[in-house]
């Protein structure tokens, strides 16, 4: 897999028409486009070299769960990627870890590829807590995951710098290359046979891109702000297929 450019495009935009715009106008080979669930079907049929994924899935199959949307209602739409435990999503509505470890788990029966997010937030960084909170992100969130078991796709770490989401800041490239090496420490504890693929998110934009994507240890990126603006997120891509 070469690198890796999910444009994860939260609560946006705020029709469905412009939402097939965007589609349109982004539909490049090397982007996964995840837009709200409500426009996944126009972005569906907008696309032909992007890759649909939805931004978060549930752990139950059917029945009460109002609100909750189920792996196969994904799946029949053609989505092939779902984010999963965004910092958003644990900030806003108190996602555990403990959600987080069912949902990959789905993700992965399903045979979706899961971007899962990790990352700490200023308080957390300014404590000295950014480690201990990573390590608890992926032990308990990989809980579920068998070991000894070899998974057809690889499974996605998004290492978000919450601190940095949005707000133009983000990290240095040295110190995401460290993070993402100390995370792969972690997962060697457990005998898990899986391709794991560590990618960067925080303020992520053209400007910046060539700064992490030059690396290898970083493969991707997770891209909120600038996936909005077709020129930028086309940028990114093509930064990312060097
Ligand atoms: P941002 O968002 O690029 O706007 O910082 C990244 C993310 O939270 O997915």
């Amino acid at each position: 897999m070469s690198k890796l450019i999910i444009a994860n495009w939260k609560m946006n935009p705020d029709s469905s028409e412009a939402a097939k715009k965007l589609a349109k106008e982004t539909d490049v080979k090397g982007l996964v486009i995840c837009p709200p669930y409500p426009f996944l079907i126009p972005v569906a049929e907008s696309i032909k070299n992007a890759e649909l994924g939805a931004q978060d899935v549930f752990w139950k199959d059917v029945g009460p769960s109002t609100g909750e949307v189920s792996w196969h209602q994904l799946k029949h739409l053609g989505v092939k990627y779902v984010i999963i435990g965004h910092s958003e999503r644990r900030q806003n509505l108190g996602e555990t870890n403990e959600m987080v470890a069912k949902k990959l788990f789905v993700a992965l029966e399903a045979e979706f590829t899961p971007i899962l997010c990790v990352g700490e937030t200023k308080a957390q960084k300014d404590n000295g807590e950014k480690y201990k909170i990573l390590a608890e992100e992926l032990n308990v969130g990989l809980s579920l995951l068998p070991e000894n078991v070899c998974q057809p796709q690889p499974i996605v770490i998004a290492y978000e710098t919450i601190w940095a989401n949005g707000t133009g800041d983000t990290d240095n490239p040295r110190d995401t290359i460290q993070t993402n090496s100390f995370m792969k420490r972690e997962l060697l504890k457990f005998n898990y046979k899986c391709d794991f693929k560590f990618i960067y998110g925080g303020s992520v934009n053209s400007k910046n891109a060539e700064d992490f994507l030059k690396h290898k240890e970083i493969e991707g990126a997770l891209v909120g702000g600038a996936s909005l603006k077709p020129e930028e997120i086309k940028e990114i891509v093509k930064i990312a297929s060097k």
